[in-house]
């Protein structure tokens, strides 16, 4: 059966005669959806103009013309389809190149300082120490008076010291030791019965890492800002022996088990006896190097036996209680263990130096 073209409204007949031609200069989805509503769209389409037109078609010439609307709208549907899967294909291809190794993304990684005191800390959680803060905005009573810093030292200094201009008696914490102070406090209060904390615990040990400020011009070795952790333990008839104990298996932890430690005497206002710690360099073993200055050693630590004024500022029977502190500087440690000379690469955060010390255990 041949199909009577004869039977389309001429606007048809000519949009048909154009509809290759169309179809194939159809540049892209837009295009092909244009050229959908005009022929076969639900409104107002050539499609729906002839079907409404079918209607009034009389019977004879009906199945003509319903044999004709298929056939044009198998050919109008399938030929967009077709111009649209080519489109969307040759787009594809344009842009994206299967061959093309994919780029890699940096990995982010957790700050050297912050991991060697994540890793500092879970050496002393083993030995049941916990974690205590304390704000870096801190009170005179806290940073000195609490620590038997007497009133002249020279620590106390503007020259040395932060202070808050408004607030005379606020300043930037210059140790972590004012921790100990606000600890001490909290344990000395009583319950009803009379039962201080300290009492009902039995003793404490904590550490505490954080910031801490002081007036140093920036060099190799100096920084305003720079990071402490600060250890306490309180119990009773605690002596030298528990401090030396507790040291020398924490830096065996932490630098290797073949170090080895010597204490020396030291002063600091808030313990007493008081103590500097060295390590056995872990770089020269002993030999002397640059890092060591040619001795073999390297200081690490300030530690002594808390000192009865400390205990007695914070109200704890002093006769009763005794313990030990310590602190030590995180960037210290850090610049020892990935022999970093310069103690400002770790605040310049320059990722060729960060990803260098990823490598660094
Ligand atoms: N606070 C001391 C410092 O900043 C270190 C220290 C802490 C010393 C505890 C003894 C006991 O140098």
């Amino acid at each position: 059966m041949s199909l009577r073209f004869d039977l389309l409204p001429p606007t048809i007949a000519e949009a048909h005669q154009h509809f290759e031609a169309w179809v194939s200069a159809a540049q892209d989805v837009n295009d092909i959806n244009r050229l959908k509503g005009v022929f076969i769209g639900r409104k107002a389409s050539h499609l729906t103009l002839l079907t409404d037109l079918l209607k009034q078609t009389p019977k004879e010439s009906k199945a003509d013309l319903g044999a004709l609307i298929n056939h044009l709208k198998m050919t109008w549907e399938t030929a967009l389809s077709l111009r649209l899967e080519q489109l969307v294909s040759a787009s594809a291809s344009s842009s994206v190149d299967l061959t093309l190794t994919p780029p890699v993304l940096p990995q982010g990684a957790v700050h050297p300082i912050q991991r060697l005191e994540v890793h500092i800390v879970s050496v002393f959680r083993t030995l049941g120490y916990h974690v205590e803060e304390g704000p870096e905005v801190e009170t005179e009573e806290h940073n000195f008076d609490g620590l038997n810093i007497a009133p002249n030292h020279p620590a106390r200094r503007s020259s040395d010291t932060f202070y808050f201009e408004a607030h005379p008696h606020l300043l930037l914490r210059t140790h972590t030791s004012p921790v100990q102070v606000r600890v001490l406090k909290r344990l000395s209060q009583k319950n009803s019965q009379g039962v201080s904390l300290l009492e009902s615990l039995g003793g404490i040990r904590f550490l505490s890492p954080g910031r801490v400020y002081r007036k140093d011009e920036i060099d190799p070795t100096h920084s305003p800002m720079f990071h402490q952790v600060e250890g306490m333990l309180i119990g009773k008839n605690i002596g030298l022996q528990h401090l030396k104990g507790t040291l020398s298996y924490a830096m065996k932890a932490l630098l290797g088990a073949d170090t080895e430690v010597r204490f020396r005497p030291g002063y600091f206002p808030f313990v007493e006896p008081g103590c500097e710690v060295d390590v056995k360099c872990p770089l020269c073993k002993g030999q002397g190097c640059r890092v060591c200055k040619s001795s073999g050693w390297i200081e690490i630590l300030g530690a002594g036996l808390v000192h009865p004024h400390v205990l007695s500022h914070a109200g704890i029977d002093s006769t009763a209680w005794s313990g030990f502190a310590f602190g030590m500087g995180i960037e210290r440690i850090a610049m020892i263990i990935s022999e970093c000379p310069d103690l400002r690469l770790f605040f310049e955060n320059d990722l060729r130096f960060l990803q260098s010390m990823r490598e660094v255990r």
